[in-house]
């Protein structure tokens, strides 16, 4: 099929960004790398060049650690009042809030996805993510402990410090809300920062950089260095200057970072990989439970560390719910994700692209049955038709990996032992999240007890909130993102004793 895909007119703002010439953001400067090296930026619908970055490496990741480690250790924001902090933190999500509109076309161009959702949960949820992070810093309070040898003579307490300089790398499936989602909780706690951007998508990074000059934020608290994932990630990870790394990734190169981090074992969280199982039961709103699990995989073009991409159907209602995603997929309108009228936008990459059709064919020889999709879109950019897959079973390749493409594998069970219906979905190496759907409140709450994975939703999927603590179990991950419980990734504990004598 020929379709011919034509990029939809950019409005004038982020028309003039991408006419600039685009640097890296270093010690409050925009420069170009050391190498002199840049490449192509690409809008993955056309694969049309839209753009060309600097391609930083580790020449270029010293000098922003050396930037981020001087405006941790004194000047400005050393000595900055918490209040202030918060100020800065909050003025960031209304500087986004300006600019949502530009933000999300260049969302849109640059990651492929439908520009109404970059809108309204990219941007969005980025503006909220700063606007509620502000508040922790004037709540970073410590505690007065009760030492259990005390005689009436002790006074001890705990502070909590910034953890330093902290290294961010992040992937292109969120690339703004990934941004934000590191550094709203590392500036409200006084950190400093290098944040890598993935290659396939450095632009909406590099456009945030200008709003965080703006809002006034001292040279060198943000830096940020454009560059591919082996020179400057791993510099990055492996910098003996840098006090933490925060990942969001594959589970594989989660793995590398571990290891990168052990020469000078700086701290390290990651948000990795899923599999995550959706449950339906047969009490379940069948309408919603079908709009909500199609949804789960085909949002964001099946590229969500949470989607839902192992769907498990009671056998009463197993016919329809396949029936009824396969409809939903039918329904989807792909094309440009700037046209407002479209929900599926291409896969990011050629990389990403040649990933998924690995897996529809693979799928296809381990004998799963392909109820509708199942094969590229046009021939320009990189489409995949929105796909079901049922008659899967826990063997499959397309079962037991991250596809991370809109595919669902449907799989039938008849076990109304809520033990039994843990126990496949928790047949995965992955942890991440889990939805269940249900009418019985109090299946749903028992059962999200047995699922071993970070979030459980119900009746619902794909959810976060920045008050709503996110990550994974088992190679899901390490730490939690959001609510409270990110500031233990970017603080220190420091327990202090006096002996009143
Ligand atoms: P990736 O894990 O290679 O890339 C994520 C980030 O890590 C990028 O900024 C990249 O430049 C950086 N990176 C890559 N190699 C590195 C290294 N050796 N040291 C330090 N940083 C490094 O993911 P990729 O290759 O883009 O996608 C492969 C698969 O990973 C996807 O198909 C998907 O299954 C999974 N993935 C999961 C994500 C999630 O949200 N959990 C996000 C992106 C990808
Ligand atoms: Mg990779």
């Amino acid at each position: 099929m020929n379709i011919a895909i034509r990029r939809p007119t950019l409005g004038p703002d982020a028309t003039a960004f991408l006419a600039k010439e685009h640097k890296i953001l270093i010690d409050g400067k925009w420069v170009a790398a050391q190498s002199g090296q840049t490449f192509a930026v690409e809008d993955p619908a056309t694969q049309e060049v839209i753009g060309h970055v600097p391609a930083g490496d580790k020449a270029d990741i010293d000098l922003a650690v050396k930037a981020a480690r001087r405006a941790f250790e004194s000047g400005p924001w050393a000595r900055m009042t918490p209040r202030d902090r918060s100020r800065l933190v909050w003025k960031l999500g209304d500087l986004l809030e300006q600019h949502a509109d530009e933000l999300a076309e260049l969302e849109a161009l640059d990651n492929g996805k439908p520009v109404t959702n970059a809108r309204k949960d990219d941007v969005q949820g980025s503006i909220d993510m700063f606007h509620y992070m502000a508040g922790w810093s004037t709540r970073l309070n410590g505690e007065t402990i009760t030492v259990s040898k005390s005689d009436g003579n002790w006074h001890a307490y705990t502070l909590r410090e910034p953890v330093g300089v902290v290294g961010q790398i992040i992937p292109w499936n969120f690339p703004l809300m990934m941004a934000a989602w590191k550094l709203a909780p590392a500036l409200a706690a006084g950190c400093t920062i290098v944040l890598k951007p993935a290659e396939q998508t450095p632009l909406s990074a590099l456009r945030f950089g200008e709003l965080i000059v703006e809002a006034g934020f001292p040279a060198g608290v943000v830096n940020i260095v454009t560059g591919f994932g082996e020179t400057a990630g791993a510099a990055l990870s492996e910098h003996p200057d840098v006090d933490k790394v925060a990942f969001t990734g594959s589970t594989e190169v989660g793995k590398l970072i571990v290891k990168a981090a052990a020469g000078n074992l700086k701290r390290v969280s990651l948000e990795l990989g899923g599999k995550s199982p959706a449950i339906v039961f047969p009490d379940a709103d069948l309408d919603v439970a079908i709009a909500g699990t199609a949804d789960a995989i085909f949002y964001n073009q099946g590229q969500c560390c949470t989607a839902g991409s192992r769907l498990f159907a009671h056998k009463s209602i197993y016919d329809k719910v396949v029936e009824g995603v396969a409809a939903e997929a039918k329904k989807v309108r792909i094309g440009h994700g700037l046209d407002p009228k479209v929900n599926l936008g291409p896969l990011v990459s050629k990389e990403q692209h040649d990933r998924v059709t690995g897996f529809l064919e693979s799928g296809r020889k381990e004998g799963a049955e392909v109820v509708t999709g199942g094969k590229v879109h046009g021939n320009q950019g990189y489409f995949v038709e929105p796909t079901v897959l049922a008659k899967t079973n826990r063997d499959m390749r397309v079962v037991r990996n991250e596809i991370f493409g809109p595919v669902v594998c449907v799989q039938a069970y008849d076990d109304d032992d809520l033990d039994a219906v843990a126990k496949f979905a928790n047949d995965t190496e992955y942890g991440l999240q889990a939805s269940i759907w249900t009418r019985n409140l109090k299946v749903a709450h028992l059962l999200a007890r047995k699922i071993k994975a970070g979030t459980i939703c119900i009746n619902t999927h794909n959810f976060g909130d920045p008050a709503w603590p996110f990550g994974g179990y088992k190679q899901s991950g390490w730490g939690r993102e959001m609510g409270k419980e990110v500031m233990e990734h970017y603080t220190e504990v420091k327990s202090v004793a006096a002996k009143l004598v």
